[in-house]
């Protein structure tokens, strides 16, 4: 294919990759999204006046079986305000939409005075005290690790706290396959980085190695990479590692992942989609926010504590941010046959 044609190719697919998407910038936690379907009813009878009207339902019974859905927070174990309003909407969400899986996007336990983040003695206050309602309920957890969580011996203890963080790699890096099929394939496989050892101009050439190996060996429809630094983001808050994002990105659009999702910093954000991934911000689960500034990547941002709730099926993946109110602030639909890069 003739380059030009490959740049018209690739701006086509990239205006088409995310259908419909509503983001409300101004206002992040009214309910007046653009396009998208609300979750949750707001008790607010002007709110929910305009709530916008969807055809695709996240209820529908006959699709019921044939998804995956689950949950991520990232920047949320600080045991503030916002953590427990974000810790309240995800159970109101499991209670309308259960799910069974929360990923963790790192600084899962903040330090305060006493005690450093990832510190053991964090633990009861800053994840039990939220999130053991769900964890009752047979959700499971899987984090990955922030530059908080570090503050302890590397995040040593949360990596051994299987139940609490389901961090399934002594180093902090692995790859989490739920058992759902279709066509004998796994309808998506999760892969955590511990971005941590490869930001600040840090080279770790053994965990390039395990993605490249982790990524190949995997035939899920859907690749899903999550992991605490952004490779991508508006400004405002953490600039983008870019050692990180060359270390790893050709991997990455390879191996035909199609989404990452990152916290660090504290608002929410989707980018446009950059050589055929989407990239999420989910920073803002508990933690003081951040005003974000749009750049040329930004596909939507808003300055809101939140919480990403996404359905994965066969053909494609809808997604809600979810504000401490219960409003969405952005949603759409994220289409497979729409990726250019995707095999299968
Ligand atoms: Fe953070
Ligand atoms: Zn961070």
């Amino acid at each position: 294919m003739k380059v030009d044609t490959k740049l018209a190719l690739f701006i086509f697919m990239s205006l088409l990759i995310v259908l419909p998407a509503g983001c409300e910038k101004e206002k992040p936690t009214s309910l007046s999204c653009l396009s998208g379907s609300s979750l949750l009813n707001s008790t607010d009878k002007k709110d929910k006046a305009s709530l916008p009207l969807t055809p695709t339902s996240p209820v529908d019974q006959e699709e019921a079986t044939s998804h995956f859905s689950f949950v991520a927070i990232g920047d949320n174990g600080c045991d503030c305000p916002a953590e427990e309003k974000i810790a309240d909407r995800m159970l109101d969400l499991y209670n309308k939409h259960p799910y069974n899986l929360v990923l963790m996007l790192g600084d899962n336990i903040y330090g305060n005075s006493s005690n450093k983040g990832g510190d053991p003695k964090l633990f009861p206050e800053r994840f039990d005290k939220y999130y053991k309602v769900l964890e009752d309920k047979d959700v499971k957890f899987h984090a990955a690790l922030g530059n908080h969580d570090m503050q302890t011996n590397n995040g040593v203890y949360e990596i051994k706290d299987g139940t609490r963080f389901g961090i399934m790699g002594e180093k902090g890096y692995y790859t989490y396959t739920p058992n759902i099929k279709t066509d004998e394939k796994p309808l998506v496989a999760f892969f955590a980085l511990n971005s941590n050892r490869m930001v600040e101009g840090k080279k770790d050439d053994e965990q390039v190695a395990w993605l490249n190996r982790a990524l190949s060996e995997s035939d899920a429809i859907w690749k899903i990479a999550f992991f605490h630094h952004p490779l991508y983001s508006p400004y405002g808050g953490h600039k983008p590692d870019i050692g990180f994002r060359n270390a790893i990105e050709d991997i990455l659009i390879r191996e035909n992942v199609q989404v990452t999702l990152a916290g660090h910093n504290h608002y929410y954000a989707r980018m446009k989609p950059q050589k055929g991934i989407i990239h999420f911000i989910s920073g803002g689960g508990g933690a003081k926010l951040r005003e974000p500034e749009p750049n040329d990547y930004t596909a939507c941002d808003a300055d809101s504590n939140n919480f990403l709730y996404l359905e994965v099926y066969p053909e494609e993946i809808r997604f809600w941010a979810i504000s401490p109110e219960g409003s969405t602030i952005d949603s759409g639909t994220i289409k497979k046959e729409t990726l250019f890069h995707s095999k299968s």
